[in-house]
């Protein structure tokens, strides 16, 4: 970078300035296993991204990343008072008892050297057994509250909370919710009224997957826009949509593993996008709904657990499919499940190297239709294995 930008800040309803673009840990550097090996690498883009001007920086005990960005922050030499920190909590709730969120914020604060928090979050609705039970979310929320009277952490938020599930906190919290962390891109129909509507009760949007049109979304009916904007605007098209992000108000989180792409990020800062092409990606990306379902959603709704357990989940011609699939030799199943397939349940935090959950990853993308490449893959597959009956039978 030529010279850091001074990233403008927004005030939460609590008082608290964020700044409106971070840079996170998770997704490019999650780990499947948190508590695996120590990434020297997340330290140094964690310290670039810093020396480059963020100074919000997201983590989660979830992404096994607290360590390497506290110490990136130790070695910034940027004043803490200058940084605003968030993480996030749900592991130790699910693993432990729902009561254990101070001794998740100390080990948290521990893995990061820091005294406090600018911002902690309830990671997912979901607890014990990736299920959503009110009450225990109250009880949890009850918990982070006196974590912010303690002056543990300045300012309390939520993250992957859909409608209904804040409703049901606002009827029992003391102090609201500042920032609900959600999915937010162009191919989430909702996700600018959901906005507003969080606005319209002092809770601010913060947005991951903002990227998603261009990479685990790519390939459909926005890339040609975004291309022409691109162009038009002559920035990347990552800067036109934090930039469509930024106009509607939303704190936008992104991460990369390339420091290079960091220049882009803040480009938006300086993208003024016209109200034609704003309304443009907004309405081209709605008429088609693409979301990608979080870990504990996914696993809620699908009954994934059960499903690998052979009880329910998906219906009988899908369990058979994945079943058929699971027989089918690896190479093949390696030929139909290409890298975005692979991406797709690593950001669900299951295993990269997933093994036995492969054939039930090609049967869920089809299920869900997330792929829109399912049919292109099935053409290839055919044509290359035109000798092998089982696949022809399943194909
Ligand atoms: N609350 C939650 O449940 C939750 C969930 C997910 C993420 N998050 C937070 O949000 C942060 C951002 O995560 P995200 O997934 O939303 O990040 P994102 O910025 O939307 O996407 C990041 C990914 O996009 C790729 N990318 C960036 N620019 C690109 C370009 N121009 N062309 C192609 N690929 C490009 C990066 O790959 P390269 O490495 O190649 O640049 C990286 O893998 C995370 O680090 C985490 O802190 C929170």
């Amino acid at each position: 970078m030529s010279s850091s930008p001074k990233i403008p800040t927004v005030k939460l309803y609590d008082g608290v300035e964020i700044p409106v673009l971070g840079f996170g840990t998770g997704t490019a550097w999650y780990k499947p296993d948190r508590f695996s090996a120590y990434n020297p690498d997340a330290v140094t883009i964690s310290k670039d991204a810093i020396a480059a001007g963020y100074r919000h920086l997201d983590t989660a005990e979830a992404y096994g990343t607290e360590r390497e960005l506290g110490q990136a922050i130790k070695e910034s030499g940027v004043p803490r008072e200058d940084l605003f920190v968030v993480t996030k909590t749900v592991n130790s709730l699910s693993e432990g008892k729902i009561e254990d969120v101070p001794t998740a914020l100390e080990n948290s604060l521990k893995r990061l050297q820091l005294d406090y928090l600018d911002l902690f979050l309830l990671h997912s609705p979901y607890l014990k057994n990736d299920t959503y039970v009110e009450s225990d979310v109250a009880k949890v929320w009850k918990l982070m509250e006196e974590l912010q009277r303690s002056g543990k952490v300045r300012s309390i938020g939520i993250s992957n909370f859909r409608k209904h599930h804040v409703e049901n906190l606002l009827k029992t919290a003391e102090i609201k919710p500042t920032v609900n962390q959600i999915q937010f891109n162009p191919y989430l129909q909702g996700a600018p009224e959901y906005a507003k509507w969080l606005e319209s009760h002092g809770i601010k949007t913060a947005a991951y997957m903002g990227l998603a049109p261009i990479t685990w979304l790519k390939g459909n009916h926005l890339d040609p826009l975004l291309e022409e904007l691109a162009e038009k605007y002559k920035v990347a098209k990552s800067t036109i949509l934090i930039a469509w992000q930024l106009r509607q108000g939303i704190i936008v989180l992104n991460t990369t593993k390339k420091k290079e792409r960091v220049e882009e990020f803040f480009a938006a800062l300086n993208v003024k996008l016209g109200e034609e092409d704003f309304d443009k990606i907004t309405s081209i990306g709605q008429d088609k709904h693409l979301r990608i379902p979080t870990r504990s959603e996914f696993l809620a709704t699908t009954g994934m657990n059960n499903l690998c357990a052979g009880k329910v989940g998906l219906t009988e011609n899908d369990q058979i499919l994945a079943r058929e699939l699971g027989k089918l030799p690896p190479h093949l199943v390696d030929y139909m499940v290409d890298e975005k397939a692979r991406r797709f349940f690593w950001g669900l935090g299951l295993e990269p190297d997933w093994g036995d959950s492969k054939p039930l990853a090609v049967a869920i993308l089809t299920v869900f239709g997330i792929d829109q490449r399912w049919e292109e893959w099935r053409e290839n597959a055919l044509n290359r294995y035109e000798g092998d009956e089982r696949l022809q039978r399943l194909l």
